[in-house]
């Protein structure tokens, strides 16, 4: 038996007893006469004391000899402490050591395996397994399977199967750039690593499943952020039979049901809002909505005096920003420049401080007055002590640069509190999305998405008006799950490929399988994913998903600890028929 207990469970009551306990040492305090050591497991940390009137001279020299992170084990009487550590839970008791075997030792570790760390994000990435024995990683680990395990239990209870499906596969597209694997045995032939399980979810509907869970890896080949990496993993599902409505209503109560047993949070009926309304209040189809700052256009009363900026715009629009009137002119410039930076992209920003006295001044005293600037305070909903910002230009990029101010003035003001969670379903979203280099259309969720009763026709007249059944459900500004109600008749699907520009036979090379599937007695049925990666983060408090995964990639989508992506050796190429051209 390597220990009788955990290096977390010890405390007054087993006074006196003999344990054994196993860990790796944290520090080693030496005063010679009297040595303490901290051992670390998952579980805890336990002090060790040696000293020499109670330890053996023998058991004295390994302890002189520990480092930190040796691997030991130890058996020893557990005792009070005289000087006691409130601020852990073994911090009453410690364990005389009456025997010791180092199991393994360590050199010196490039990082302080520690909460606070000296070590940057490259070096503990580089060595993760270090990374992940220190208390903030190892947490979120412990905290993303708690979230598994209840995402499991709520949908196993409601009668959803957890079935796998393959990995190599061929392309299904979601809009990234695949991951692709050679074929040996079929030399030029190539899988595609799924970027979800979509088509197969659906052909498990055909088959009779009728409600389907995963929890699955998916893979796509797409620029890195802090809420995407190139491998993550979705909570998938489908079901036959259901509407919309319904299937709101199910994960709605997953999510409702994740909050209370992992946050304690109690969260009534999630709001609902149409892609429409998010893009008008918030310029962005995943609001934050913890806090207002809600858009106001004001074409109709900045537009028609002597400004022209405002005169040429698509969109004048504004938001209040709580408590910015007090901005020194030097703050108000830095904002302006912070709009105007690339990432941005605004050419300018025209602000009004609401005064706290009802006065406005406004970097446009010159063309309106404060009759004018009054109405922009009432259609922005401000109060005294505001700053109005205000934006112009073309309208979707003008909506997306303010919604970008939005969420920073948002976060400077601290008002993206973690541990408030407010869901929102966005729904009714475009079916379709004009590719602006391209001037062809595209499926703005997956082209298996059945477009709103009625609306086939449109897709001839005006594509770009076409509403869906799909939905997004959003948590404090990220988009967390996404799904539709799926075309299940083949007439429709094959229509659909045709709108978005298949031939027939390229839809029926890439997709006759789902169409021929269709043939048999296909149900209605429909689906949503969640991005599990994502839920637990922010669950989590956080919005980076790098730190609740094990061993994840880094931004240029390598791990850097094994060292992948690699070459390989020319054996392999050429078993594969491969020919590598680094040339041109
Ligand atoms: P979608 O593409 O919206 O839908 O993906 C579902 C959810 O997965 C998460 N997600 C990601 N998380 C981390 N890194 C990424 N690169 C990444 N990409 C997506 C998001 C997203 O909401 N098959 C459909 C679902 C369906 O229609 O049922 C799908 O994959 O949280």
């Amino acid at each position: 038996m390597y220990r009788s207990h955990n290096c977390g469970e010890l405390r007054e009551t087993h006074q006196n007893s003999e344990v054994t306990l196993a860990g790796w040492v944290q520090t080693v305090r030496d005063k010679g006469f009297v040595i303490w050591a901290d051992l670390r497991d998952r579980y805890g940390i336990t002090q060790l004391i040696f000293d020499e009137e109670r330890s053996s001279k023998e058991i004295m020299e390994i302890a002189k000899s520990l480092g930190r992170e040796f691997v030991v084990q130890v058996k020893g009487t557990v005792l009070e402490r005289s000087s006691k550590n409130p601020n852990i839970p073994t911090g009453n008791v410690e364990v005389l050591v009456s025997e010791i075997k180092i199991l393994n030792k360590s050199i010196v570790p490039p990082f302080t395996i520690e909460d606070q760390t000296d070590g940057g994000e490259d070096i503990r990435m580089k060595y993760r397994y270090l990374d992940i024995r220190r208390n903030p990683v190892k947490n979120n680990l412990i905290f993303r399977h708690k979230v598994a395990m209840e995402v499991r239990k709520y949908l196993s209870d409601q009668d959803f199967i957890e079935v796998e499906t393959p990995y190599l596969i061929k392309s299904t597209p979601e809009g990234a750039r695949d991951f692709v694997v050679p074929s040996r045995m079929n030399q030029g032939q190539f899988y595609a690593l799924p970027q979800s399980p979509q088509t197969f979810k659906q052909l498990l509907m055909v088959g009779g499943m009728d409600k389907y869970f995963q929890i699955v890896k998916c893979f796509r080949d797409e620029d890195l952020r802090a809420d995407r990496q190139p491998e993550f993993t979705q909570i998938d599902c489908e079901m036959a039979f259901v509407e919309q409505e319904d299937i709101l209503n199910i994960f709605e109560g997953l999510t409702r049901h994740l909050l209370q047993e992992i946050k304690g949070v109690t969260v009534e009926e999630f709001p609902r809002m149409t892609y429409d309304e998010a893009m008008r209040k918030y310029g962005n189809d995943k609001p934050d909505i913890r806090f207002g700052m809600e858009f106001g256009e004001l074409n109709a009363v900045a537009q028609h005096k002597d400004f022209g900026i405002f005169n040429d715009a698509e969109l004048v629009v504004g938001i209040a920003v709580p408590g910015a009137a007090s901005y020194t002119r030097k703050e108000i410039d830095a904002l302006v420049n912070w709009v105007r930076r690339p990432q941005v992209g605004a050419k300018g920003m025209v602000y009004v401080k609401y005064n706290e006295d009802g006065s406005f001044k406004s970097s446009v005293d010159k063309f309106f007055n404060q009759e004018d600037l009054a109405q922009w305070a009432e259609i922005t909903e401000a109060k005294p002590g505001d700053l109005i910002c205000v934006l112009s230009g073309d309208a979707n990029a003008t909506r997306t640069q303010l919604s970008a101010l939005r969420m920073e003035m948002a976060e400077r003001l601290g008002l993206r509190n973690k541990e408030e969670f407010a869901p929102l379903w966005v729904i009714d979203f475009p079916l379709l999305e004009l590719d602006e280099e391209t001037g062809r259309y595209h499926a703005m969720h997956h082209p298996f998405t059945s477009p709103k009763p009625g609306q086939m026709a449109l897709l001839d007249t005006d594509p770009g008006a076409v509403k869906a059944n799909a939905y997004d459900l959003v948590l404090n500004g990220n988009e967390i799950g996404g799904g539709s109600i799926r075309i299940h008749d083949k007439q429709m699907q094959s229509t659909m490929f045709k709108h978005l520009g298949f031939t027939p036979e390229e839809a029926k090379a890439q997709f006759g399988f789902l169409m021929d599937a269709f043939q048999y007695g296909a149900p209605p049925h429909g689906g949503l994913a969640f991005g599990l990666d994502r839920l637990v983060a922010i669950l989590g408090g956080q919005e980076t998903i790098r730190d609740f995964i094990a061993f994840p990639k880094n931004n240029s989508g390598r791990d850097v600890m094994i060292d992948a992506p690699a070459a390989i050796d020319s054996e392999q190429l050429k078993e594969l028929n491969l020919k590598l051209d680094l040339k041109s």
